[in-house]
């Protein structure tokens, strides 16, 4: 499965992200995460240490434009690292969870043709993933700085949506441009729900109901404060909305 996250700037996508990550790392799923926001911040919230280590794959030009072209004649990576040196270069591991940083991409008018997106693009495109194994796409806010090559090949897209009506604008206009981009599955994600105010407001506002609710949530701001792990409590509301989330995910009988 190829998951991607869309929504308005601050409206939670990395957390939310985090908490798929983790969760479905715990029912058994081989997890890498894709950072495509150009200021990344996921390695942050997974509580990877020595952050900025990590070598975004946009800063490695010289060898992308190399790997590039090595690709044409084998259209396909692996998601083991071992198999596949490219993804090895770039990846960084924690507890099991893989992560890989793109980095700034540059859009230009009619698409983008620079490797870092075609790099993106082949990631998304041609992995060839087994059932257990899932990409988890973060990204800045829309799909519209994609473009179609690239979003073709994200099989699910989670718009996440908060009680208020800039962020759900933005949400109604990814949801159009993700149907008209071709995605099979597209789902609103609410977060920042504190009552049955807030849930009205968005279940009035938006095209469809979201398929889980996430609470603001006091663990959560400690855990950003503090640079630590983020980690939901399976009891809370938001460990809830995350298995409510990883269920609509999953195909029935695969959870
Ligand atoms: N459900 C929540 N409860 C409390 N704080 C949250 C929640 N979701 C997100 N946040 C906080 O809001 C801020 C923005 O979240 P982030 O996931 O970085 O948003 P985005 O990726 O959409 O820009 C972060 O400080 C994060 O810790
Ligand atoms: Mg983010």
């Amino acid at each position: 499965m190829k998951i991607a996250i869309a929504g308005k700037g601050g409206v939670g996508k990395t957390t939310i992200m985090a908490l798929i990550a983790k969760e479905l790392q715990r029912s058994g799923k081989e997890v890498l995460i894709i950072d495509a926001d150009p200021s990344p911040h996921m390695a942050q919230t997974l509580g990877f240490a020595n952050v900025e280590q990590i070598t975004p794959i946009a800063e490695m030009t010289t060898l992308l434009a190399e790997r590039a072209g090595k690709v044409e004649g084998s259209p396909f990576y692996n998601i083991n690292p071992q198999v596949d040196d490219l993804l090895a270069d770039f990846m960084v591991e924690k507890d099991g969870l893989k992560l890989m940083v793109l980095g700034a991409i540059q859009t230009a008018e009619g698409g983008c043709a620079c490797p870092e997106n075609t790099v993106l693009k082949r990631l998304l495109t041609k992995l060839l993933l087994s059932p257990s194994q899932a990409i988890l796409l973060d990204m800045e806010a829309g799909v519209e700085h994609l473009g179609r090559g690239t979003i073709a090949g994200v099989d699910q897209l989670l718009i996440v949506v908060i009680p208020s009506q800039s962020s759900i604008r933005t949400a109604d206009k990814v949801y159009a441009l993700a149907r008209e981009a071709g995605i099979k599955k597209i789902s609103f994600v609410a977060n920042l729900v504190e009552d049955d105010d807030d849930k009205a407001f968005l279940l009035a506002g938006l095209d469809k109901a979201p398929v889980a609710f996430f609470p603001n949530s006091k663990a959560i701001r400690t855990s950003e404060r503090r640079g630590r792990a983020l980690e939901a409590d399976p009891h809370s509301d938001a460990g809830r909305a995350a298995r409510d989330l990883i269920a609509h995910l999953l195909p029935p009988g695969k959870q």
